[in-house]
């Protein structure tokens, strides 16, 4: 059974400064400062605004992450940030693997599993993002990818280390101002299959780890994606950056996500 707590969150990616992640924040905080302790909320902005931001926020209330890390705590590595400078600013978690970093940066599944290895080690949540491309779809092996991309980028952890993990499922396909939302019954099923190869790899705790859904989410189909019992989360983009309209979205999908509760509909 995985948390309680409706687990949703923005990557800001390079879209805002600091001053503008500090209002956005700033917004955010007093426009859910009403909403209840079955809300786990995080933002993940880009490096320049964490220092800011985390001065700015109440962590209690919004967590915040890094968007990338390298594995190494220092060397020569030019342009990296390392887990010891993302300690400084006490984050909660590391963002590692969206689709962005691996296709547009070449990342490949080894290097995320350094990652995630590391940012567990330093007390992070590791935040996995997994998807299968439009061209994996197209060929039926979009499952075969998500395996692969959980059995390497999770390769060598242990039991204890599923309470600092997290997974996002994002089918690349549809992500972004191209992206095609997938369906929620489409995005259920994928779900089911990322909880089957967590319980493969971790038997006894794999059943703990939040899944996420990003990839397009909206108000026109964040409550159809919630009420689906392997959606444990969203992890949503361009509809969380303005905090009206993420304070709305997340107003509109907590009471449905309460009624999958009640009735006991988790997967
Ligand atoms: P989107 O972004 O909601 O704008 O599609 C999702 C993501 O990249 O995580």
């Amino acid at each position: 059974m995985t948390s309680r707590k409706l687990h949703i969150g923005t990557n800001l990616k390079m879209y805002k400064t600091i001053q503008e992640t500090v209002s956005y924040l700033t917004d955010l905080e007093r426009l859910t400062g009403d909403l209840a302790d079955d809300l786990c909320l995080f933002v993940i902005p880009s490096y320049t605004a964490l220092p800011a931001a985390s001065a700015a926020v109440d962590r209690t209330r919004i967590s915040l992450g890094a968007q990338n890390m390298h594995w190494e705590e220092r060397g020569q590595f030019t342009g990296e940030i390392s887990p010891l400078m993302l300690q400084e600013l006490e984050l909660q978690m590391v963002e590692i693997g969206h689709s962005e970093r691996r296709h547009s940066f070449r990342e490949t599944d080894i290097e995320e599993n350094k990652k995630v290895i590391s940012a567990i080690n330093h007390g992070f949540i590791a935040l996995l993002c997994v998807g299968e491309t439009g061209d994996d779809k197209e060929l039926d092996i979009g499952d075969e990818r998500l395996r692969q991309q959980l059995k390497v980028g999770l390769h060598g952890l242990g039991e204890a280390d599923c309470g600092r993990l997290w997974v996002a499922y994002e089918p690349v396909w549809a992500i972004g101002v191209n992206g095609i939302p997938a369906r929620s019954d489409y995005a259920d099923v994928k779900h089911r299959l990322i909880r089957e190869t967590l319980l493969q790899l971790f038997p006894h705790q794999g059943h703990n780890v939040p899944i996420l859904y990003g990839g397009s989410v909206n108000p026109d189909n964040a409550c159809d994606l919630i009420c689906q019992p392997a959606i444990d989360g969203l992890f949503v983009g361009r509809s969380a950056w303005e905090a009206s309209r993420f304070d709305a979205l997340i107003r509109q999908v907590l009471p449905v996500w309460r009624q999958k509760l009640a009735k006991g509909l988790l997967g």
